[in-house]
């Protein structure tokens, strides 16, 4: 089959996991390539993802795209730079099941039709933009044949859509290296160490609230940047020893200094947020009494038993050392939030990740 006719459409399926940071980027000091005033550390979160599957075809007229079954406008930057950065880097693509040839050359006049689906809520502060542009970007490279011509391009592609985007390519643990370069070359994402590196490691998704937030990311952290005193502060004072801190108790598998880290830096990010004019509010009161909950367990027992974080939006990531204590920390969840129904527990243990729904 050639390339001639009109009638063939050509599909790549892919899925990508959204990420929990545990040292936050908030801050943008380039909007349009999206380099951050700050280096940040995420936790890939497996459970949460996207699933993308990029169409192209001589028929389409126009770049279209379908977000959770409603049509989106493509028309942002975020998505045409990802699209164009693809574009420019396609290669000639056999496919090997139907013979059909499309040649290098051919990619710059073809449209392209995106679905893409996340089975967690979107725009909640659950990281869907991390999740949602590097699922499409790994999508369309897989699609056009482009490959990277080094380690952690495709980071730098993801990172135009959604900062947050480039830590998903990575498995584990992960840092977002701020770079110093004005092209952004080197504000790349690189993986720490995979994820079995830390097998005991528990993570426990509480879904508070799955509404769309009312500020999202990316103008949250604008108004940050133009009003918060402490934002600049934490950029250049705090965060740069955190994160050579939180990289070491990764390293060594430290969850004491993990857990207090991870939770101080949930907390100067939310206080930035209050820091900001006007203040913007991500966290509600159920988020609160789970912050309560936490503190209360780990100042009586003298040593952190969890912790917990919250990116731009009400919903909780919590973290337990071991499959023992993240069980005591489901019972606490659900005394303090009991389900409905008798549930038993150990339903929401799945793996080494549970999502469980908080009413409230
Ligand atoms: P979140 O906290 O969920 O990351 P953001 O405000 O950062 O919220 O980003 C939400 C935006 O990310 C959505 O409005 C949409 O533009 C984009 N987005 C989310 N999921 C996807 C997806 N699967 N594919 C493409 N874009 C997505
Ligand atoms: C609080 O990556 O969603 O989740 O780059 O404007 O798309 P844009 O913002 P986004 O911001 C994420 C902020 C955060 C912290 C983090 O993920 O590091
Ligand atoms: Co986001």
């Amino acid at each position: 089959m050639g390339i001639e006719g009109n009638d063939w459409v050509l599909m790549k399926t892919a899925r990508a996991p959204s990420n929990i940071a545990v040292i936050k980027y908030w801050g943008k000091r380039d909007e349009n390539l999206i380099l951050p005033i700050n280096s940040s550390i995420s936790v890939t979160l497996d459970y949460l993802f996207a699933t993308t599957t990029v169409a192209v075809s001589p028929s389409f007229t126009s770049d279209r795209l379908w977000l959770n079954g409603k049509e989106v406008s493509m028309e942002s930057k975020r998505y045409k730079n990802c699209l164009q950065q693809i574009r420019s880097r396609a290669t000639d693509v056999v496919d090997e099941k139907t013979g059909l040839v499309v040649k290098k050359e051919s990619w710059k006049d073809l449209y392209v039709h995106v679905a893409s689906k996340n089975n967690f809520p979107t725009a909640a502060g659950l990281a869907s933009s991390a999740a949602g542009f590097a699922c499409l970007v790994y999508a369309l490279a897989h699609l056009m044949g482009a490959k990277e011509s080094y380690e952690g391009e495709f980071s730098t592609i993801a990172r135009l859509g959604s900062g947050s985007a480039c830590r998903s390519l990575y498995g584990g643990f992960v840092k977002w290296n701020m770079g110093k370069e004005d092209d952004g070359s080197d504000s790349i994402a690189t993986q720490i160490v995979k994820k079995d590196h830390w097998k005991d490691l528990v993570i426990i998704i509480a879904v508070v609230s799955s509404r769309q937030k009312e500020t999202s990311s990316t103008a949250g952290m604008q108004t940050s940047v133009k009003t918060s005193p402490l934002l600049q502060h934490r950029a250049q004072s705090v965060v740069p020893k955190r994160m050579v801190e939180m990289e070491e108790a990764i390293m060594k598998r430290d969850f004491a200094t993990f857990a207090k880290l991870t939770c101080a830096d949930s907390n100067q990010f939310h206080a930035t947020c209050l820091d900001t004019s006007p203040p913007i509010f991500y966290m509600n009161d159920t988020s609160r009494r789970l912050i309560g909950l936490v503190e209360k367990w780990n100042a009586s027992e003298g040593t952190p038993q969890a912790a917990y974080t919250f990116d731009a939006g009400p919903n909780a990531v919590l973290f337990a050392p071991d499959d023992k204590v993240a069980r005591s920390l489901l019972q606490r969840i659900l005394y303090l939030f009991p389900p409905a129904s008798d549930a038993d527990i150990s339903r929401y243990v799945v793996g080494d990740q549970s999502i469980m729904e908080l009413a409230g």
